[in-house]
């Protein structure tokens, strides 16, 4: 597959950006994660008690890294894959287990590390980044047994604008400190999402919105679906 002008910058982004973000997520620098979402996330793959877990778009690895500690022997087998070569190499020497791919090649052709029905649960956290969400998912379907689960964690849309529309739009980091290179991001609404979910085949069970403890504003959309 192609990308888009935008999805190819996307993906260029985390190259340029992938120092910057092991440094901002090993040191704990992003407030909604540290206070919100992580912990969201966690908590989400542990009430699943998965076996066998897809993180996709896994950056340097931190999530798997978390749920080893917080699920301890119960933690699944963990395979991560994201597109910057630079991250994936991080998690490896972190002691994870990471393969470099792009959405756009995963969309294009099964990668030999997913077999069918590999895993019960495939998480996507902060990850679904560019407007190809419903052919990535429609790929990773097959990778999940037929009990399998989908957890897509993703930005609030009312963190953005309660009236904004779906589209392209552009990060600049700013509240980060260094010098982070731009990254266009596809947003959607609450309907959008619903809409991915639902066109890619899975059947959406769970619609959370955790809320930052001192403004109770919702920070995120975690969404749980079924295949
Ligand atoms: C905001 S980070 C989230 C990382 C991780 N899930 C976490 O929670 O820390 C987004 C990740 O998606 C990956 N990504 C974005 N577009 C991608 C693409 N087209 N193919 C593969 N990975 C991609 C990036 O490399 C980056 O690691």
């Amino acid at each position: 597959m192609k990308p888009h002008e935008n999805a190819l910058k996307l993906l260029n982004s985390w190259d340029a950006n992938a120092q910057q973000w092991f440094e901002a997520v090993r040191d704990s620098a992003i407030e909604s994660r540290r206070l919100v979402t992580n912990q969201a996330i966690l908590d989400a793959i542990t009430a699943q008690s998965p076996k066998r877990l897809l993180d996709v778009g896994c950056g340097e690895g931190w999530l798997m890294r978390a749920l080893c500690e917080h699920m301890g022997e119960k933690a699944p087998e963990m395979l991560g894959v994201d597109g910057s070569q630079w991250l994936i190499d991080r998690l490896n020497a972190l002691g994870g287990r990471g393969v470099c791919v792009t959405y756009e090649s995963l969309i294009e052709t099964p990668h030999p590390s997913l077999q069918q029905g590999d895993f019960d649960l495939v998480v996507a956290n902060f990850s679904l980044l560019a407007d190809h969400c419903v052919e990535l998912l429609q790929a990773l379907r097959p990778c999940l047994t037929p009990e399998g689960k989908l957890l897509v964690q993703t930005v609030h849309p009312h963190s953005v604008s309660p009236s904004a529309r779906e589209g392209w739009r552009e990060e600049h980091f700013e509240s980060f400190s260094g010098n982070w290179q731009a990254m266009p991001w596809y947003f959607r609404d609450r309907e959008g999402w619903l809409e991915v979910m639902t066109a890619s085949g899975f059947t959406v069970e769970s619609v959370k919105e955790p809320r930052h403890p001192h403004t109770d504003q919702p920070i995120s959309l975690l969404m749980t679906a079924a295949c």
